[in-house]
């Protein structure tokens, strides 16, 4: 069977391969049973391999979307400790949100969406709280915008003032090579339809083992979401407690093998490769990015609507929606912007596709003449 092949703009859900769509028909089957223990074995350790050691390392999977891994890393983790949270973008204060909700404490450190990290201001943070701060949150790629923070540069400042360092790697997770020990990173969430290339319904965290232990005598803050308990609970049984997306996750074991085959560095070379594409092609029709190139990412770009009267978003989605192309509405307030990713199953050749068509619409509205 021939399934149309969409071309997804938007960051995540991806575009996937036919063998992974496909291979979430499979027989009927009990999750209870020792075969399906399998799958979640083989899909944990899998996870967990691309960023670290299997003796160091292990990756706790729930049902959900990635917010549940969000929100499991922050309520279960932080404990009667304080969490400072960085928020550079919508997932940034996402973080605080779930911090507000749980009562949990935190502090915010506010930055820009569009420029790097002052790394000054957050270290003076840092040390005018020092007797208080445990831990640090921090998204690692603001899907927001397309903003990278530096993951490694937080890592060493955790471990000049002995912080586990938290980090929410939706978007990033498979897409960039990611080294959890030499970066210094405790925690790690990422969810199953972004660059891992499956589909949606299974978020993970990544946690340290010696650390994640160590959250055993902490008060649980929820029932569903207990990271130390889904964890107790997998390691004796490879079983979630509770009902997993059984179809999903045999998705996902896809996901994980053709991720193997190709290998992350290959992956994020190619989604490298796009993003030049798009960058120039934005350049030849006259849009201009947002995001400051030196922590810009090349996986998401945010693009200032074209200067012409009357733009609209929705008629330009709809005309490339038709073609086959889907593009993605800005996210921060101050300026009207829209998004391209170029993560997920596609490759430079269907990004210059895209911008013909994207040329097409300029030249119809007169924004190119
Ligand atoms: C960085 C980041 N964090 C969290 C989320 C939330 O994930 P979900 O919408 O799957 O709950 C997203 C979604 O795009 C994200 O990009």
């Amino acid at each position: 069977m021939d399934i149309k092949r969409n071309i997804l703009l938007n960051p995540g859900p991806a575009t996937t391969t036919d063998t992974v769509k496909f291979a979430q028909v499979v027989p009927d089957i009990c999750p209870r049973e020792q075969e399906f223990g399998d799958v979640m074995e083989f899909v944990s350790k899998g996870l967990t391999e691309f960023v670290g050691s299997l003796d160091k390392y292990t990756t706790v999977i729930f049902g959900g979307s990635g917010t549940a891994a969000v929100e499991s890393m922050l309520s279960s983790a932080v404990g009667e400790g304080y969490v400072l949270i960085i928020n550079n973008g919508a997932y940034g204060k996402r973080m605080c949100d779930i911090a507000n909700v749980y009562e949990m404490n935190y502090i915010e450190f506010q930055s820009s969406n569009i420029e790097a990290i002052d790394f000054e201001a957050l270290e003076k943070v840092i040390i005018e709280n020092k007797d208080k701060l445990t831990h640090l949150a921090t998204i690692h790629h603001e899907t927001t915008t397309g903003l990278l923070n530096d993951v490694s540069r937080l890592g060493a400042l955790c471990k000049k003032y002995n912080l586990d360092l938290m980090v929410d790697a939706m978007s990033s997770y498979a897409g960039i090579p990611i080294d959890m020990e030499k970066m210094n990173i405790s925690y790690l969430a990422s969810s199953s339809n972004k660059c891992i290339q499956g589909m949606a319904g299974v978020s993970f965290v990544i946690a340290n083992i010696e650390t994640l232990v160590k959250t055993k005598e902490n008060k649980p803050r929820n029932l569903y979401l207990n990271l130390y308990k889904q964890y107790e609970y997998f390691k004796k049984n490879y079983q979630m407690r509770f009902t997993p997306p059984v179809q999903v996750l045999y998705a996902l074991q896809q996901a994980i093998v053709e991720a193997k085959k190709e290998t992350i560095e290959a992956r994020h070379e190619r989604y490298v490769k796009s993003c030049e594409v798009l960058w120039s092609e934005l350049q030849r029709l006259g849009l201009r990015r947002l995001v400051d190139e030196s922590c810009h990412s090349h996986m998401i770009t945010t693009v200032m609507y074209p200067e012409v009267e009357n733009f609209s978003f929705d008629d330009m989605h709809d005309y490339l929606f038709e073609r086959g192309f889907t593009l993605y509405p800005g996210k921060i307030s101050s300026k009207d912007t829209f998004r391209i990713a170029n993560i997920g199953e596609i490759d430079h050749k269907d990004i210059t596709n895209a911008m013909k068509v994207l040329e097409e619409y300029l030249i119809k509205i007169g924004f190119i003449k």
